[in-house]
């Protein structure tokens, strides 16, 4: 890309909150930093009929509300960018409309359309666009971007597909994940690929088991609506804490190219070990979260959320064991966690060693189990190693210590949001941090004995758990072995939810 090229970017789903939250925001931040081309142009779309002006001022507040970046500075310059056009998403004949209200705006071929629709619309848009031949891209590229999920299941996933490769090309389709897009995410391969260290350590010789954490204190807020359609699975299991484990799994790329990369992702999901139906009451466990009081606050269970069923059977709290059956995994379990109204927010990759042969020394009884490489993806972001140390004085004690980077530590280093990140690449057209067809596909092919059994409440309980508990006591007996645990990374609930370490 070219300064002097000219894009649009066209976000479906304008009036919603992924908008104003992240998309505006981010692109704002872009505009800042000088890294969105001269000639740049946002078109607003959506049911909603609103005005341009109208449009502008609300983006202006949700900048504002929820800024990526301190500098308010170039907001009105900035604003006089957006513009909005309102859309009936099923009718193809207001994308005539839409098409004419693109060029109007005079800024050339090149356009970014980006679906931050509901899932159900992920199919008919991207057709429509191509009825009036806004896929083409003789006089300019052309880019679809797609939040998750991709699919409900495998054979949605496939349909979906395929009605997207009828008039687009996979180079064309960006489907985004934005936990990919998160620094701490990507800081994953650095740590692995450029410190000498820990790759010979990396491996089923050395490595106990894996453990990745992804816990918001939140409940779902005003999403039931969504939520309850898809659930703990969907909504993070399958496509952001597989891909962090693929990152943490993988072999090392033979180049940083999109292509190097994401082959290398592919492979380790490729290798999952199938799942058998009759054994996934072991190995996949599912809660709801149930109403409860927090230091004397009452908390409503998840049916009692708006848009939430009174009977649903939607889970909130997802974990699962699962191997990768390759030469560098043979043997390790990996257990993945996620969910709602867990006792803080907290996203991290727990790297656990194995104990030395014989433990010589007394004392801690958390160190005999091993060392641990705590990567924190959010939020305090940065690495902990905990080791063990003689405790000073007579004897041979050993006490776990912590090595503890924080990105905080950094001066006057900005972390950028994930969506800054994934937006900015979709303008040039790096598709490296986006997951291919393929992925998404093995993943839910991977997936598929938990969805169907999951759909019966007879053959797996659906376990309820307090809000703010660590969810459904089941899911610790996922780790078999009685020497470990999960990692609690904050055992009392801080009544800011904020990150303490134990
Ligand atoms: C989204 C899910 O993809 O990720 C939400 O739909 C979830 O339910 C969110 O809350 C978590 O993202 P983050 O970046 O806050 O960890």
């Amino acid at each position: 890309m070219t300064n002097e090229e000219g894009i649009i970017y066209v976000i479906f789903g304008a009036s919603g909150d992924l908008t104003k939250r992240k998309l505006v925001p981010a692109l704002y931040s872009l505009f800042v930093q000088k890294l969105l081309p001269p000639n740049f142009a946002l078109l607003g779309v959506s049911r909603s009929a609103i005005s341009t002006e109208g449009f502008r001022e609300a983006m202006k507040s949700a900048i504002l509300e929820f800024k990526e970046i301190d500098d308010a500075s170039e907001i009105d310059a900035f604003i006089q960018r957006l513009y909005y056009t309102p859309i009936q998403f099923d009718d193809v004949s207001t994308y005539v409309a839409l098409k004419q209200a693109i060029d109007q705006l005079q800024i050339g071929g090149n356009m970014v359309f980006y679906l931050s629709t509901p899932p159900s619309l992920y199919g008919i848009i991207p057709r429509h666009l191509a009825a009036v031949g806004l896929h083409k891209q003789e006089n300019g590229w052309k880019r679809l971007i797609i939040e998750k999920p991709f699919g409900y299941d495998l054979e949605s996933a496939l349909t979906l597909k395929n009605t997207l490769l009828t008039d687009w090309h996979e180079e064309q389709l960006f489907r985004i994940d934005h936990y990919i897009g998160k620094e701490t995410v990507q800081n994953l391969l650095v740590t692995r690929f450029s410190n000498g260290m820990f790759e010979p350590l990396w491996n089923r010789n050395y490595i106990h088991h894996i453990e990745i954490t992804s816990a918001e204190s939140l409940g779902v807020e005003k999403r039931g609506g969504y939520y309850d359609s898809s659930g703990a699975l969907r909504d993070m299991l399958q496509n952001h804490l597989l891909q962090v484990a693929a990152l943490t799994a993988m072999e090392p790329p033979s180049s940083l190219e999109p292509a190097a990369i994401r082959n290398e992702i592919l492979k380790v999901l490729q290798s999952l070990r199938p799942i058998n139906r009759e054994e996934v009451a072991q190995v996949a466990i599912r809660g709801q979260y149930v109403s409860s009081s927090i230091k004397g606050k009452a908390i409503p269970g998840y049916r009692e959320e708006e848009g939430v069923g009174a009977g649903s059977l939607t889970e909130t709290f997802a974990a699962l064991k699962f191997y990768i059956d390759n030469w560098r995994w043979g043997g390790v379990p990996f257990y993945i966690r996620t969910g709602k109204r867990l006792p803080t927010r907290v996203t991290e990759v727990v790297i656990h060693f194995k104990p030395t042969p014989h433990f010589l020394f007394s004392g801690n009884r958390l160190h005999q189990a091993g060392n641990q490489l705590v990567i924190r993806i959010q939020p305090d972001e940065g690495i902990l190693l905990k080791f063990g140390m003689k405790t000073p004085g007579a004897g041979f004690e050993v006490q776990n210590v912590n090595m503890d980077f924080h990105y905080s530590d950094l001066s006057n280093q900005r972390i950028p949001s994930a969506y800054e990140r994934l937006i900015y690449d979709s303008i040039k057209g790096d598709a490296t941090l986006f997951p291919r067809t393929e992925e998404v596909l093995v993943a839910w092919k991977f997936l598929t004995p938990v969805i169907e059994a999951w759909k019966n409440e007879h053959e797996v309980p659906l376990h309820g758990y307090p809000a703010g508990s660590w969810g459904p006591r089941e899911a610790d007996d996922l780790i078999q072995d009685k020497e470990i645990t999960w990692r609690y990374p904050c055992k009392n609930l801080s009544d800011d939810g904020i990150y303490c370490e134990l």
